[in-house]
């Protein structure tokens, strides 16, 4: 049969199969029995990002058909070439400078370079003679599955050569899809005394459980206010407090740009009010969601949906300018009215090819699903009348949700 449009997948994946990894739980009960409950934030920091051991520390692919979930660059190229298109825009606007060039955070195996780098070509367009494309992964393994990717569409030569200092770039375009939402978060719930937080101890069989406590820091209430909001008695939510620190990092070789941050993202009184009484706090594995983040450590991937106000935030504090926000759905809307007939017709493209289109297209536009993926464009030194055409309204916008 086939599971998930697109791919022959023989059997349906048993997500109970993929264990857990047993040194990193062994360290991280150890840690607690010696040093107390440690924080949401400080395991699921150390579940995904343990080196050997965390979730997206392994070779194995996250995103794709063989691994956990499916990503929208993953769904189908023609979401990168949109994405292309929309950095082409800002590249216009900016005088097209070269070099120009665009750092991925998070490139994975190269879905969103190889739609973006395969869209541009198909456009002929000017900018790749500029550009300079520069993937940027935790785990160094995953990049070689990147380049091989390139290298099988010839798409390669426009890698940026890594043996080079990463120095500071004049002009150049930050696109990240699906990182945010995978920055460490505390948990906190609210009590009729006040905001507690949610750490992670163990039980009487030394188990991993959730332990109530005082807030590690008051940044977790100051988040809540200045964001207005109030829990309810009992109502659990998710705090990320390295987005400010994440983002300047991104951001900071950049003389003039974009950052093009796409995730399933809400606004605060949408993520953090009392219709989500229990968080947006998630695990996949196999393309099953769970809630038990405390299963499968090292081997699910955790993520909690962004704070769209609180990446906001974080992009003023770091000298980026709002040049406007949009979903993936619209922007496929916006830019990619031409793109499904040139994949359907490209030579040796079969019916199965075309299945995968339609179905990919389904879901990418669907706005209850990776259509609604957030988009939100930061400019740095670019044109303050700058317009760009990619983030024109089409429809009325909703968070998605993976
Ligand atoms: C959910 S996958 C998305 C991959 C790709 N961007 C896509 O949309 O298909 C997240 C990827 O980002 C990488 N990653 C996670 N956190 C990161 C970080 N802080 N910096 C760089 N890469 C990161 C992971 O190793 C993984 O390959």
């Amino acid at each position: 049969m086939s599971g998930i449009p697109g791919y022959r997948v023989e059997r349906l994946p048993d997500p109970e199969a993929v264990g857990e990894d047993a040194t990193l739980v062994e360290a991280l009960r150890d840690e607690i029995r010696r040093d107390g409950p440690i924080t949401f934030a400080q395991f699921m920091n150390r579940a995904l990002y343990e080196p050997g051991h965390g979730y997206y520390r392994r070779a194995e692919p996250g995103p794709g058909p063989a691994g956990d979930f499916i990503t929208a660059p993953e769904a189908h190229p023609i979401f990168g070439a949109a994405v292309g298109r929309l950095v082409a825009q800002a590249w216009d606007a900016l005088g097209r400078p070269g070099p120009f060039r665009i750092t991925e955070p998070g490139a994975g195996t190269g879905a969103l370079a190889t739609g973006l780098l395969g869209g541009l070509r198909d456009d002929a367009s000017p900018m790749l003679d500029a550009l300079r494309y520069r993937p940027l992964e935790v785990e160094p393994a995953r990049l070689a599955t990147l380049r091989a990717r390139l290298a099988a569409d010839r798409l390669d030569a426009h890698l940026a050569d890594d043996r080079l200092p990463d120095e500071r770039v004049e002009a150049g375009a930050v696109i990240v899809n699906e990182v945010l939402d995978a920055l460490p978060v505390h948990r906190v719930v609210g009590r009729p005394e006040g905001l507690r937080e949610l750490l992670v101890g163990l039980d009487g069989t030394g188990r991993f459980a959730t332990v109530e406590a005082e807030p590690t820091t008051p940044r977790l209430a100051e988040r809540l206010v200045l964001e207005g909001v109030v829990l309810e008695a009992g109502q659990v939510t998710e705090i990320c407090l390295g987005i400010d620190a994440w983002l300047a990092g991104v951001a900071n070789h950049l003389e003039r740009g974009v950052v093009v941050l796409m995730d399933y993202a809400a606004e605060p009184a949408a993520l953090h009010g009392a219709a989500r009484p229990t968080g947006t706090l998630r695990a996949f594995a196999r393309h099953a969601v769970g809630a038990d983040p405390f299963r499968h450590v090292g081997r699910q991937d955790l993520t909690a949906t962004v704070d769209l106000a609180a990446v906001r935030a974080a992009a003023a504090r770091a000298d980026l300018a709002p040049l406007g926000e949009t979903t993936a759905g619209e922007l496929l809307a916006a830019v990619g009215d031409d793109l499904p007939s040139r994949y359907l017709r490209r030579e040796g493209a079969s019916l199965q090819d075309a299945l995968s289109l339609r179905s990919a297209l389904a879901r990418l536009l669907d706005p209850r699903g990776l259509g609604g993926f957030r988009v939100l464009v930061f400019g740095r030194g670019v044109p303050p009348d700058t317009r760009l055409d990619a983030l024109r309204r089409i429809a009325k916008p909703s968070s998605g949700a993976r």
